[in-house]
């Protein structure tokens, strides 16, 4: 195999671009950061500063719910046979709404983006990982620890990359590689922007919100602690635990209450 390689989706802004910095920090080890977003210009931004961290990066320009654009990586993987040493999946995206007020381009878009992408960037990229040797680093989201009406396509994305990435993470135990998935609630990035576009976050999230370098540290943490998830911050945590023993109905109803409806 040749060089070693990081992979990182959703470079070029917040949990993705954070990321890569931080692993720019952190792993000593020499290795070419291999950056996946559409807006060329804010990964060439990234490029310059992982340069000046002495890291050399490549930029790929790719709408990563665009089929080809999973064609032109394969090839060139299959051509360059680089040691993938991590793939963080960071793209992705939710818009805050109920389901009859979306179209069908957002509602695909999500399932396309947040499933389907990172399911087969998972798939064209293990052959590359070397057993003992890798780890991958899947974005999922509070959002997955339950249904969320107003929310409802997205949570369930969520869902489907938690679930996904634990099995998975069994799957490829005898193999010695990592699989986190990595579950934050609301986090300040320019997730909100999109999310926002056709309702508001309820206020009470907005109160939770935390920095995307935080998220990011804690995701780096749990990776080299081999865990399969990684939830950031105490609210979180408890979010996390109490939901499993709360009736469905009362969670519905807070929730239905919350936004207003
Ligand atoms: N922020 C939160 O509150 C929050 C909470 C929990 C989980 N998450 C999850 O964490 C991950 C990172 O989100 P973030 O908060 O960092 O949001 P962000 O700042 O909006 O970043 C999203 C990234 O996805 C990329 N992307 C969007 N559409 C794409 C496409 N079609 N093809 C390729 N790349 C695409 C964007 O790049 P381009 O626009 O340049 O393509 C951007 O780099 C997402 O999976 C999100 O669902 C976010």
């Amino acid at each position: 195999m040749g060089k070693r390689i990081v992979v990182v989706t959703g470079a070029s802004s917040g949990m993705g671009r954070e990321l890569a910095l931080q692993i720019a920090d952190r792993y000593k080890v020499d290795a070419e950061f291999w950056l996946i977003a559409r807006r060329s210009d804010r990964l060439y931004e990234l490029k310059k500063r992982l340069e000046r961290k002495g890291k050399s990066s490549r930029i790929f320009s790719l709408d990563l719910m665009n089929d080809e654009s999973f064609s032109k990586l394969e090839t060139l993987l299959q051509k360059e046979r680089p040691r993938i040493m991590l793939l963080v999946n960071a793209s992705g995206f939710g818009k805050l709404g109920g389901f009859s007020g979306l179209d069908k381009e957002e509602l695909g878009g999500m399932i396309d983006l947040n499933c389907r992408a990172l399911t087969l960037m998972c798939r064209i990229c293990l052959p590359y990982m070397a057993d003992g040797y890798g780890h991958i680093i899947n974005f999922a989201s509070a959002a997955a620890f339950c249904p969320q009406p107003w929310f409802s396509v997205y949570a369930a994305t969520k869902a489907y990359v938690l679930s996904f990435s634990k099995a998975l993470s069994e799957e490829l135990a005898d193999r010695c590689i990592g699989v986190t998935a990595v579950c934050p609630g609301p986090v300040r990035t320019e997730f909100f922007d999109i999310a926002e576009e056709r309702e508001v976050l309820p206020l009470y999230k907005k109160l939770f919100m935390a920095d995307p370098r935080r998220v990011a540290k804690k995701a780096l943490k749990d990776t080299l602690l081999m865990k399969r998830t990684s939830t950031y911050g105490i609210s979180m945590n408890i979010f996390r635990i109490f939901i499993r023993f709360l009736p469905e109905g009362l969670v519905f109803s807070a929730i239905r209450h919350i936004n207003g409806k």
